[in-house]
C-alpha cells in the first residue's frame, strides 16, 4: 500500500523566542536557530519528494514587535537571502514570497525579486515564504482585484464564485496545503492562509521551532497518512472513491 504523502505542507514556525529564553539568551539567538531548522526542513522535503512547502516567516502583525527584534529579523532575512539562494537554485528549488512586500526595505525587496526571477523555472520544490503576510489581507486583495474587474465592466458580479476568488488568492497555482504544522504549543491558525487551509489536515506539536527536526517531521507525515480526508462526505463514500475531486 502506498502511504499518501502531502503534496503541499504549510508551517507556522513558532517558539524561537521561548527557545532562546529557556537558554537565557536574547530572542534573536532563537531566530538564528530557527533559520537552521528551516534548512533542515527544506532538505527533508526535497529528500521525501514533497513538492511544495510554505513557511510563515513574518506576519503582518509581527511589525508590532520591539524594533530591536524586527531589526534582527530583517538582518537574518537579508543574510539568508544572500547565503542560501544560489544553493537552493542549484538544488532545483523555486522560491517565492507572499505578503505585503512594500513594507520591506529596498535591499530585501530587491533580493526577493532576484531570488524569484533566478529560480522561476525550478520544479523540485516550490518554496513559498510568507513575509508580512496575513490571510485576511490575502482574501481582501483577491476581492479588490475582482471588484476592479467588475468596475471596469469586464466581470459580471454573478460570475464570482469560490473558484474565481480562490484563483486571485496567493499560491493559487499550487494545490492547497494537505498538511499544516504548527510548532510551539499553540492551537491557532493565526491569520495564515485562511482561504487555502479550508480542507487542510492540522497537526500541532509542543516542540519549539528550533528543535523541529526531521524525525518530528516524519512523525507529522505518519500521522497525516493515517487521517481520513472526507471533504464533507461519509466514510463509506470515501472508501468507494465517490469524491469526484479534491477541493482546491
Ligand atoms: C515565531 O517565533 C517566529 C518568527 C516570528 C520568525 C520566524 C523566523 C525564522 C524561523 C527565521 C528565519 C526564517 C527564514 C525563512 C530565513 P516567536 O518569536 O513568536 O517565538 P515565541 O512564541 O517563543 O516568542
Amino acid at each position: 500500500m502506498t502511504v499518501p504523502l502531502p503534496r503541499h505542507v504549510a508551517i507556522i514556525m513558532d517558539g524561537n523566542g521561548r527557545w532562546a529564553q529557556q537558554r537565557f539568551r536574547p530572542r534573536v539567538i532563537g531566530h538564528r536557530a530557527g533559520a537552521r531548522a528551516v534548512n533542515s526542513c527544506i532538505d527533508f522535503c526535497i529528500a521525501r519528494g514533497i513538492g511544495a512547502l510554505t513557511l510563515f516567516a513574518f506576519s503582518s502583525e509581527n511589525w508590532g514587535r520591539p524594533s530591536q527584534e524586527i531589526d534582527a529579523l530583517m538582518k537574518l532575512f537579508l543574510g539568508a537571502l544572500e547565503r542560501e539562494v544560489a544553493e537552493l537554485h542549484r538544488r532545483g528549488v523555486r522560491i517565492r514570497f507572499i505578503g505585503e512586500r512594500s513594507r520591506f526595505a529596498e535591499a530585501i525587496r530587491q533580493r526577493m525579486t532576484n531570488a524569484e526571477t533566478l529560480t522561476a523555472g525550478n520544479q523540485v520544490l516550490q518554496l513559498s515564504i510568507a513575509a508580512s503576510y496575513g490571510g485576511r489581507q490575502d482574501i481582501a486583495e483577491a476581492a479588490r482585484a475582482l471588484a476592479r474587474e467588475v468596475a471596469a465592466g469586464r466581470l459580471d458580479p454573478e460570475a464570482i464564485d469560490e473558484t474565481l476568488l480562490g484563483a486571485h488568492t496567493a499560491l493559487s497555482d499550487l494545490p492547497a496545503p494537505d498538511l499544516f504544522i504548527r510548532t510551539g504549543g499553540d492551537f491557532r491558525i493565526s491569520n495564515f492562509l485562511l482561504w487555502q487551509l479550508a480542507y487542510t489536515e492540522l497537526w500541532f506539536t509542543q516542540t519549539l521551532w528550533p528543535d523541529f527536526d526531521q524525525d518530528l517531521f516524519q512523525q507529522a507525515l505518519d500521522d497525516y497518512a493515517r487521517r481520513e480526508r472526507r471533504y464533507g462526505l461519509t466514510s463509506a463514500q470515501v472508501a468507494s472513491g465517490q469524491q469526484e475531486s479534491t477541493p482546491l
